[in-house]
């Protein structure tokens, strides 16, 4: 299994991992979240990693521009959205390991900050925390009984005690639609 950046052509195949893993009522949703994604110039610089198998792709994360409003000083930041892994081949690591490339590349071209809406027991394992309680909201409020699920993480050690602010994302992950849960 090797992880690497996904190319252009590749398109169909990404959307597929997402409708299968989100499955038939969210599945269309994400699936067109992730197109659109990839074509939303607000959303760029952007990181999207495949994992591949055999040369079949078996799993695909998506990282997009987040900016931090009213932060003291300016931010470079990305937010972790959507994540999906083929069903037969979940539990195997490869989301873990799709999200510690992620986070080495990211950390590598200067971003300080990674946000994810998620669950809140996933993505701990990969170094998130919560992020309302470090002073960081997200583009839309939580309910009180999910705010563990909106997370950071920070990939440069100054940061995240020096700053607080409001997460403002790319402008197709900006729909309330995608904020619910
Ligand atoms: C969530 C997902 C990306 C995890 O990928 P994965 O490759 O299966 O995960 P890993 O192998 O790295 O980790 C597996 C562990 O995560 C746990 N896990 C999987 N889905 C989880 C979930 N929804 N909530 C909490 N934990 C979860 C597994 O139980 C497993 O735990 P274990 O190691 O104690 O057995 C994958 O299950 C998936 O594509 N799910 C459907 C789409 C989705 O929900 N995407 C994430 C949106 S936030």
């Amino acid at each position: 299994m090797k992880i690497r950046k996904s190319t252009q052509s590749e398109r169909k195949e990404i959307l597929n991992i997402h409708s299968q893993a989100f499955g038939k009522d969210k599945g269309p949703v994400i699936a067109k979240l992730v197109n659109d994604l990839l074509a939303d110039e607000t959303a760029l610089p952007i990181l999207s990693l495949v994992a591949v198998d055999n040369d079949n792709i078996i799993g695909h994360i998506l990282f997009t521009k987040a900016v931090v409003t009213r932060a003291e000083n300016r931010i470079s930041a990305q937010i972790l959205a959507p994540l999906a892994i083929l069903p037969e081949e979940q539990k195997k690591g490869i989301g873990k390991k799709l999200i510690n490339e992620g986070l080495r590349l990211l950390k590598k071209s200067g971003t300080e900050l990674v946000f994810v809406l998620g669950h809140p027991t996933y993505y701990p394992r990969c170094g998130f925390i919560p992020a309302g309680e470090q002073g960081f909201e997200a583009p839309y409020s939580i309910p009180e009984e999910h705010a563990e699920a909106w997370m950071i993480q920070e990939l440069n050690s100054d940061v995240l005690k020096k700053n607080s602010g409001k997460v403002q994302c790319s402008k197709v992950l900006n729909e309330p639609q995608h904020w619910r849960e």
